[in-house]
């Protein structure tokens, strides 16, 4: 349909709603106000093509005559032209469309509420862009996009009526099934596909877990460093984020404060902690499971890259280390897929399935039903594992590019995180200072550096450096890695 037969359809049925809203008025008074309305404010642009009053009266069950004492009486006060042969068009107005008020509200008028205003102020910045050192991007030039593209088109063909419907399954039935079995085998989840919710990533379902499980004022434990994402959910939903310090064995229960308000929910990355990279062993994750048994708490494991390991075997989850464990597992396809793709999803413990499920559908709505039935086949006819095991393959090569981009410096004691996994490493800082000039200096050279202070909600934080090196291809890492190498040498 062309932009103008669009618009004349979109005229129509907006006048349809006016004349039905003020049923009392005069018809053709009704149509020369609401039209005269819309020209005056600009929401009809002048030159803009009117539907003729033929089409006008036939659509809007009007006399004819009625739709031309109305357009009439526009192109006589000069509202509207008829321009012979071509129909009625919207006059060009000599003074400019007046508004409610002329001058634009400023971001600095606009009073945000004080959970928006803490949520604003505590992520000053989003990185964005697929190139070295961007965290958390993978990479997006080895995605199987004309598969993706077929199995798409696919399942749109042939797509069951009710995918185009309101639902609240908690996902498609097949995409469960394939996850469930996915996550049984590869991560030790310990699930049936009820179990499973569908989401719009890993976000949404944090989203519902604060909402859910929280009241404002309630406390989170989160880590220290951790990730902002899940942090922002949490502070959202007005919750007190209490930063746990994270070591070598990743979150430690017993460095929060004798007397500190029980938590109702503790994230954690046990796999694979955001962003200092350590491996949460058995015993702190038994020691993580008493703490939340005795608080009352529910443990939000969010496993976001572990498909990604290099050195050792997948790291099996926190989730299935019982048979009931208070742990709600957040997995998403994200990385191993794309981020645009938007899907995630929760494993829930029997008790919650219900709730979640039906408060999912009342606050977001379902969705991507088509997306995610093709997605169930691109897991069961084995296209994901292929390209989980490729990007593998390619996040070590690409690791192993930015360790050698490096080498100079490390030769000198730049000190590098392990990288066991995963698709970035932490590089160690001595200053705030030298982290500041860092950053600001790779800037002008399009590289991202992500200040590892930054992941830290309190105090100034360990000075050092995020390197993403999943997302940019070899010679990009070899170029930024070079670059890097030489600031971080010469002290710039
Ligand atoms: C620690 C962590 N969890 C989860 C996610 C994924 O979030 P989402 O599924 O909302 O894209 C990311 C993405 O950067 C992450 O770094």
């Amino acid at each position: 349909m062309s932009a103008t037969r669009a618009r004349s359809e979109w005229i129509v049925e907006a006048l349809a709603m006016r004349l039905e809203a003020s049923e009392t008025q005069p018809r053709a008074q009704c149509l020369y106000e609401a039209l005269r309305g819309w020209i005056q404010h600009g929401e009809l642009a002048s030159g803009s093509a009117l539907p003729s009053s033929r089409r006008l009266a036939q659509s809007l069950a009007l006399g004819r005559n009625t739709v031309l004492a109305a357009m009439d009486r526009l192109v006589a006060e000069g509202f509207v032209v008829a321009r012979q042969g071509a129909g009625l068009f919207v006059a060009a107005l000599p003074s400019p469309p007046q508004t409610l008020s002329d001058t634009p509200l400023s971001p600095a008028a606009v009073r945000l509420s004080r959970r928006g205003q803490r949520l604003l102020d505590f992520c000053a910045t989003l990185s964005t862009g697929h190139r070295a050192f961007a965290p958390g991007v993978p990479a997006l030039d080895r995605f199987p996009r004309e598969r993706w593209q077929r199995l798409l088109r696919r399942h749109q063909h042939r797509a069951d009526t009710r995918w185009f419907d309101y639902s609240s399954l908690g996902g498609v039935p097949a995409l469960r099934e394939a996850l469930c079995d996915y996550l049984r085998l590869s991560r030790s989840v310990n699930c049936r596909p009820e179990q499973i919710l569908i989401t719009q990533g890993a976000q949404q379902g944090f989203e519902l877990i604060a909402r859910l499980l929280a009241d404002p004022g309630e406390s989170a434990w989160i880590e220290e460093p951790g990730y902002g994402g899940a942090q922002a959910c949490f502070i959202a939903a007005g919750l007190n984020v209490v930063p746990v310090a994270v070591d070598d064995d990743g979150l430690q229960p017993e460095a929060v404060p004798p007397g500190s308000p029980s938590p109702r929910l503790i994230y954690v990355t046990p796999s694979h902690q955001y962003p200092s990279g350590v491996t949460m062993p058995q015993a702190r994750r038994l020691a993580l499971l008493a703490a939340a048994e005795r608080h009352g708490a529910w443990v939000v494991e969010d496993d976001y890259d572990s498909e990604f390991r290099y050195t050792t075997a997948p790291v099996a989850s926190l989730q299935g280390l019982a048979p009931h464990t208070p742990v709600i597992y957040v997995g998403t396809f994200s990385k191993v897929l794309y981020p645009g793709l938007r899907l995630g999803y929760l494993v829930l413990p029997e008790a919650l399935i219900d709730d979640f499920r039906r408060a999912n559908a009342r606050l977001h709505r379902e969705g991507q039903y088509v997306v995610q039935s093709a997605l169930a086949e691109f897991i069961t006819e084995g296209h994901f594992a292929r390209h989980v095991a490729r990007m593998r393959t390619c996040y070590r090569q690409r690791q192993a590019a930015l360790r050698e981009a490096l080498a100079s410096a490390l030769a000198q004691g730049l000190e590098l995180s392990r990288g066991q996994a995963g698709m970035h490493l932490v590089a160690r800082l001595d200053s705030h200072d030298e982290e500041r000039r860092l950053v600001e200096a790779a800037r002008t050279q399009g590289i991202t550096l992500s200040p590892l202070s930054r992941y830290y909600l309190q105090g100034p934080g360990e000075p050092g450096l995020v390197l993403g090196y999943a997302g940019a291809d070899e010679a990009e890492i070899a170029r930024a890695g070079g670059w890097l190498s030489r600031a971080w040498l010469e002290k710039i």
